[in-house]
């Protein structure tokens, strides 16, 4: 009882505070684990932002036809993706690569696969709305019918008006950028029976097998969290007061078409972004959170299964002089493998994809 009246009283507290310095008072309710992500400070987040992000998020009225939303293709049920192995966009345009999740996508480096210069998801959130080559929601060209369709309708103006609080003009592309942006970064996910072994000392949260897959997850026969490594199980990771930290982009050896280590020509990686020949198929080492609902796997999801993908490695890939020096094979014995793919299963948090508040509103 007492304990609550202190809580109440120090969030009243607070709330004057920042009130009072004109700071949003938007509260991060974080799983433990999880450190503050970083907003920008041309977008800092509220509630109604995110609130008005999340109907775009599932508003079809985003894409040029009036056909898809962002949720076609990132399907919280597959944690934000879609199940194919390369991603169809609105107008049946195929693109090259799969759909990246959305778990815990505030706290990336970089966006994309393989892609070093977007490093928000403002900037990010341009690739998918305005791309012609692949067309995904197919706005360019019809970015004032959008906005229009929005200041058109009665309940939008009100939620932008609620989002961007005296704008002269709240309904525009920039704000829907910022407010969608705002709704990603509520997508964080800490649930799973590695974070409730790992963070809240439930020593039953995970079988034997998963934990035994973990010991091999973090061995260093197998080096699988040199890339795949801190909280979130990827790449570098930025947060709230993190010292900057550089990207980092990996040939993992899926291809090697010439002999020479090229990657097919429809996608060739960070090459086809710095047009550096050493770039020739690196691509980012994405989170591994919830990556049991998101096959198949890898950029072009030419990897069906997590067994095939724990083979991949095994075997070290192909043979390549561009392939990373950690691509090097190891011996696995078919218990070891089951174990692996335990523990990777281990890292679904099912709250995450089930989560109302991350569903379209009903
Ligand atoms: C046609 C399917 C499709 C649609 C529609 C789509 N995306 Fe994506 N999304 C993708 C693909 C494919 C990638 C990987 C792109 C790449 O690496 O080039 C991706 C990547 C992303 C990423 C980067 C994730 C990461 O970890 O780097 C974010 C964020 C994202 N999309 C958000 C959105 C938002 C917001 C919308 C709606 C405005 C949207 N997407 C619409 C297919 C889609
Ligand atoms: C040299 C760095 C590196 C190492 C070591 C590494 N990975 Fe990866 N991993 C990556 C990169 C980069 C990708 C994306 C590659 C691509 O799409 O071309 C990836 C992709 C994956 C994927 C597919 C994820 C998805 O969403 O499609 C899985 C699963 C995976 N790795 C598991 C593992 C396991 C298990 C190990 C240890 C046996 C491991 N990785 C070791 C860098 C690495």
């Amino acid at each position: 009882m007492r304990v609550t009246v202190l809580v109440v009283a120090l969030v009243f507290v607070f709330s004057i505070r920042h009130s009072a310095f004109g700071i949003d008072s938007f509260h991060w309710s974080l799983p433990r684990g999880l450190p503050v992500p970083r907003v920008p400070a041309d977008n800092s987040i509220s509630q109604p932002k995110i609130e008005l992000g999340r109907r775009l998020f599932y508003d079809k009225r985003l894409s040029g036809n009036g056909s898809y939303s962002c949720a076609s293709c990132h399907q919280q049920a597959f944690a934000f993706t879609d199940g194919l192995a390369r991603a169809v966009g609105s107008t049946g345009a195929e693109h090259a690569r799969s759909t990246m999740t959305l778990t815990n996508v505030a706290y990336n480096v970089t966006y994309g696969w393989a892609d070093s210069g977007l490093r928000t998801l403002e900037a990010q959130m341009l690739v998918p709305m305005l791309n012609e080559h692949p067309i995904e929601m197919g706005l360019k060209g019809h970015e004032a019918r959008i906005v229009a369709r929005f200041s058109s309708d009665r309940a939008s103006v009100a939620a932008f008006g609620a989002a961007f609080p005296r704008e002269p003009a709240p309904v525009s592309l920039q704000n829907i950028v910022k407010s969608i942006a705002s709704f990603e970064r509520t997508l964080v996910s800490a649930d799973s029976p590695f974070d409730r072994y790992l963070y809240r000392d439930d020593k039953n949260a995970m079988s034997a097998a998963a934990l035994r897959g973990k010991d091999l997850f973090f061995s260093e026969t197998l080096g699988c969290s040199e890339c795949h490594a801190s909280f979130n199980l990827s790449g570098p990771v930025t947060f709230e007061r993190a010292t900057r930290v550089e990207p980092l982009f990996h040939n993992t050896g899926l291809y090697n078409v010439n002999g020479r280590g090229a990657y097919p020509r429809t996608d060739r990686g960070l090459m086809d972004r710095t047009h550096n020949a050493a770039d020739m198929g690196r691509f980012r080492a994405p989170t591994l959170r919830n990556v049991a609902v998101t096959a198949p796997y890898m950029h072009d999801g030419s990897i069906e299964t997590l067994q095939a993908a724990i083979d991949h490695y095994a075997r070290g890939g192909v043979t390549s002089p561009l392939k990373s020096k950690r691509i090097k094979g190891f011996p696995i014995t078919p218990e070891q493998r089951r174990d692996l793919v335990a523990f990777l299963e281990s890292l679904t948090d099912k709250s995450f994809l089930t989560n109302p508040a991350f569903g379209p509103v009903r």
